[in-house]
């Protein structure tokens, strides 16, 4: 089934869909495009939240305006923000993606150190969580070759936009990455209906549908 690992279709919670109305017609799109699974990743900062639970209470309060649509199979999940300190906040791990044991992780676009890789191994040595780097491709330029390869080298799976097959750049950087044998899934990051709308089009065109079918199998 083709699945959304990505995206910021609940409305109300975050810079994603701002209306109900507007997030029905997200899911028109996706549904058109042949999307079946929604894993629904509303962004969570750290600094911003009280808490994970009163995070937990907009999440919920968000999603009962959509899950009448059942002809998606929904998973709450979240974008979480790596910032010091992330991996000890109380209730964390409730933040993976229900259902699996997946966590989609945003790296910090700048300011990146070790720290990061700390940050990473403490939640999944605690928790056993697996990590998935939200839109890995977004990056080239932004890091290093050698702190790129570091992130690439651990063993997270890693999230690509749909948009990334636009960019020249991008697209050989994930077409490279397909190639070396690394867990790859993909999202469409969708914001909105405007600029950052579903475009599962663009992957169809630029990637096999086995290779596809093989994302979505990871979970
Ligand atoms: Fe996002």
């Amino acid at each position: 089934m083709l699945t959304d690992y990505h995206c910021h279709v609940l409305p109300g919670i975050d810079d994603g869909a701002e209306t109900p109305e507007i997030s029905e017609k997200m899911l028109d799109l996706m549904k058109m495009q042949g999307v079946g699974r929604v894993i629904l990743t509303p962004h969570f900062y750290p600094h911003r939240e009280s808490s994970v639970e009163d995070f937990l209470r907009k999440r919920a309060d968000a999603f009962a305006k959509i899950s009448h649509r059942t002809e998606f199979e929904f998973h709450l999940g979240a974008e979480v923000a790596i910032e010091r300190g992330f991996s000890e906040i109380s209730g964390i791990e409730r933040l993976a993606i229900e259902g699996a044991n997946l966590m989609l992780l945003e790296l910090p676009f700048s300011g990146y150190g070790r720290w990061v890789i700390d940050e990473i191994q403490n939640l999944t040595c605690d928790t056993g969580i697996v990590p998935m780097v939200a839109h890995i491709h977004r990056y080239i330029g932004m890091y290093s070759k050698s702190q790129l390869d570091e992130i690439l080298s651990s063993d997270a799976v890693f999230q690509v936009n749909t948009e990334a097959f636009a960019s020249f750049r991008e697209r050989r950087f994930v077409k490279k990455l397909i190639r070396s044998g690394a867990k790859v899934v993909f999202g469409s990051d969708a914001h909105n209906l405007a600029d950052r709308k579903p475009n599962f089009d663009l992957l169809k065109r630029n990637v096999k549908a086995e290779r596809i079918e093989c994302s979505n199998g990871i979970m």
